[in-house]
């Protein structure tokens, strides 16, 4: 458990206020009226918050920044993303497709994958994808093949995923940097060396334009990105290339005593680690967050439906959602604070677990949460920093339908992604 005080305010999104009575409101929206309205479980981002982060990272890294679209993905993601000057990175054919459908230009995408299929692939050649992140040596085979016939004369931009042989201090399921890893050519192996002759060789249908490196995820400590780029330098300085990607993995709080860097302190972190590491300062260093972009730029609204007294042992309550709209504490034991829509500011002196609605005793939301007295059965419950990896990681599980998502500015909230229904859940039934 966390403290016992009030939720801290600087994990809410930054148009959050408290109301006279304790209410919170989101972009001049009051949470207890929106729940009303579209029910819960409900996603409600601060549009602000996710724009002002989007222009920070532009601002940070310069044209070529990327929103890294898997942690949170539907069209009006996309297009804000893009409107504030992003590219957008997608690594599935279905990203791709979502972000082509938001009506982001093919050339503003980045496809990522380790295991990109000939369909991906084609797809992404004919919409004239701007930059194909190489992650192995069958994907170069199918590039020769495919390339040719789907992309005629124009030679698509690549860059090549090396993993540098670092281990990022993060969990290990997101730790993707390491010689191990699943993603990219080893650079100690000598692959990655291996795939740069291929792609500059003479049958090479791309053009070879940069590295990329991706050492993990919710990463808090700078020194990670410069430890990676120290790795990286001696490869990547002889080769006169002209982009380098340190990837995603900016870390966010989730809960109070947790503190990370901001966009432009990892930025400049990224910079200072490269000018040391003696790279060109012509060569254009970029990054792709997800997290950082969109975690804390929303909260999720559950509904108390009982609350279970264990004497001696525990208080559960229960909400209408839980590892099907945040698998995230089931995956990773990862840990999110809770706290009432109607009363910000209270005390929170009431230990409870609280947990979902499936049918499995690991559906917990926050294992060991503070709440406060009076929290009662038809309270609104909130967890905040649930923006990334909450939506886009929902299932169905239990044939629970998958949350709607609600954007809320200057007092006004629209749907950008509505409930599903019982008949949606018939949808693929033949
Ligand atoms: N670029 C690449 C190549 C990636 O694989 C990822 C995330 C990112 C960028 C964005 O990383 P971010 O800035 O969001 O950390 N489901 C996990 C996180 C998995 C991250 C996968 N790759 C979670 O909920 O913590």
């Amino acid at each position: 458990m966390t403290g016992g005080g009030p939720v801290p305010l600087r994990l809410l999104p930054e148009t959050s206020e408290v109301s006279a009575e304790g209410r919170l409101r989101i972009g001049g929206v009051d949470l207890v009226e929106l729940c009303a309205e579209h029910g819960t479980p409900l996603f409600v981002y601060d549009e602000e918050h996710l724009r002002r982060r989007c222009r920070e990272a532009f601002v940070a890294f310069g044209p070529g920044v990327a929103y890294a679209s898997k942690a949170f993905l539907c069209r009006a993601m996309a297009r804000l993303a893009f409107e504030e000057g992003l590219r957008i990175d997608v690594s599935t054919g279905g990203e791709t497709y979502v972000a082509l459908q938001a009506g982001v230009p093919g050339d503003d995408l980045v496809l990522h994958g380790n295991n990109k299929s000939d369909r991906e692939l084609c797809e992404a050649l004919g919409a004239g994808i701007g930059r194909i992140v190489v992650d192995s040596f069958d994907e170069i085979d199918r590039l020769e093949r495919l390339v040719p016939r789907v992309a005629g004369a124009a030679r698509p931009a690549v860059l090549i995923r090396v993993t540098p042989g670092i281990e990022a201090h993060t969990h290990e399921y997101v730790q993707t940097g390491h010689e191990a890893s699943k993603f990219g050519f080893g650079l100690r192996s000598g692959a990655a060396a291996e795939a740069v002759a291929r792609l500059r060789g003479p049958a090479s249908p791309v053009e070879l334009v940069g590295i990329h490196c991706h050492i993990g995820s919710q990463i808090f400590e700078a020194s990670s990105f410069a430890r990676a780029l120290a790795v990286l330098a001696p490869f990547f300085a002889p080769l006169g290339l002209s982009e380098l990607v340190v990837g995603g993995g900016l870390g966010v709080a989730y809960v109070e005593g947790e503190a990370a860097p901001s966009i432009t302190e990892w930025a400049a972190a990224v910079r200072d680690a490269a000018r040391d590491a003696g790279i060109d300062p012509s060569v254009r260093i970029s990054a792709e967050p997800g997290r950082s972009i969109v975690a804390a730029a929303a909260v999720t609204c559950y509904s108390i439906g009982t609350i279970k007294h264990i004497p001696g042992i525990r208080t559960y309550v229960s909400v209408d959602g839980g590892m099907s709209d945040n698998p995230r504490p089931v995956l990773y034991g990862s840990g999110y604070e809770a706290f009432l829509a109607r009363s910000v500011p209270a005390v929170r002196p009431f230990e409870a677990s609280v947990v979902g609605k499936h049918c499995e005793s690991g559906d917990i939301v926050v294992r060991h949460a503070a709440l406060p007295e009076d929290t009662v059965v038809g309270d609104i419950l909130v967890t905040p920093v649930t923006g990334a990896y909450g939506h886009s990681m929902a299932s169905n599980y239990n044939k629970v339908g998958r949350p709607a998502v609600v954007f809320v500015r200057a007092g006004r909230a629209r749907v950008v992604v509505r409930r599903e229904t019982y008949d949606d859940l018939l949808r693929l039934d033949e």
